[in-house]
């Protein structure tokens, strides 16, 4: 495999062949010295067109703690300003001599574009690119809840267990790449939300959907609730009555966590409104697992690292 640009890239035993690499990797990351040669003398960029925290930092120590030089782009500061384009850009990277760009954009399809359009020798990740994909945080959800899941997780998949997705399913790269990872790893997947967030398309590859919160939790019968952002910034229409309401009817709060019972776990892949999808009751409770998502990003993205640019050659 030379880029990841999609979920869709990964048979079921590739993905598992990530997880497991994943869970020697956050061994590496639980020692002192957190210290690979594998990649040295390769040079990751890191292309952000838009913000990112989480994603861009974790990549960044990833890459490090595998001993590749690491080049930092952000748009903001760049000469995107000026209008140069996504070609003029990933051609200057080229030129400086990257072995994989991680690209984040605001357009769907844009790590598609750079994969294929041959401006880029090396691989391409998809680090989120609109309201399509985001790969390598399906990987880290996966992961972490497999790891919650299973004491030996190696080797294993996330057979029959259930899943749900809530909240802003239309505008969510993360569902849709999530849905697709799940199923495969064999995870059954509930889509919930309001009705005008909730695509009929990935209704119709969900094992079931709710258009009610309080539905769900007493239906499915659930391991796992994934709550994900309201995003705001990408809705050019009144999705939901106000923001009051959308917390009343499908926030995750403290009886509704309640409800879930203490065998569920609560994800969210960041970063989190509270007080709109998620309370800090759920956010900061026993059952969540936020923060260990978060520290798995550096785990998953070294080992996709690995996979992508040693060719799973080196021990
Ligand atoms: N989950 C996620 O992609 O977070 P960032 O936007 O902070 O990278």
């Amino acid at each position: 495999m030379k880029h990841l640009v999609s979920v869709s890239d990964l048979s079921r035993e590739a993905a598992i062949a990530i997880l497991d690499t994943s869970l020697e990797m956050s061994e590496v990351n639980d020692r002192d010295i957190k210290k690979l040669p594998t990649l040295r003398g390769k040079t990751v960029v890191n292309l952000f067109f838009e913000d990112s925290t989480r994603t861009r930092i974790s990549f960044e120590v990833a890459a490090k703690r595998l001993s590749a030089d690491v080049i930092n782009f952000a748009a903001k500061g760049s000469s995107v300003s000026k209008g140069e384009s996504l070609k003029d850009t990933a051609q200057t990277l080229e030129a400086i001599g990257a072995d994989a760009v991680v690209i984040r954009h605001h357009a769907s399809g844009a790590a598609h574009m750079l994969a294929n359009s041959g401006w880029v020798k090396g691989s391409v990740i998809n680090a989120g690119d609109g309201t399509h994909e985001h790969p390598t945080q399906a990987l880290l959800d996966a992961f972490t809840l497999r790891s919650a899941i299973h004491a030996d997780a190696r080797g294993k998949g996330l057979d029959g267990v259930a899943v749900a997705i809530v909240g802003d399913i239309a505008h969510s790269r993360v569902a849709r790449s999530n849905l697709v990872l799940l199923k495969k790893l064999g995870a059954k997947v509930y889509l919930v939300g309001p009705p005008t967030l909730l695509p009929s398309a990935l209704i119709s590859q969900a094992d079931g959907y709710s258009y009610s919160l309080d539905d769900a939790i007493a239906t499915f019968k659930l391991d796992a609730v994934m709550m994900l952002r309201v995003q705001l910034e990408r809705m050019t229409a009144g999705f939901f009555p106000s923001e009051r309401e959308y917390a009343r009817i499908w926030g995750l709060n403290a009886d509704r966590l309640a409800l879930l019972g203490s065998n569920t776990f609560v994800m969210h892949p960041g970063p989190m409104n509270r007080g709109l999808e998620i309370d800090a009751a759920a956010a900061d409770s026993k059952n969540s697992l936020v923060l260990k998502q978060v520290a798995n990003g550096v785990s998953v993205r070294m080992a996709v690292l690995y996979h992508l640019l040693s060719g799973g050659e080196n021990e």
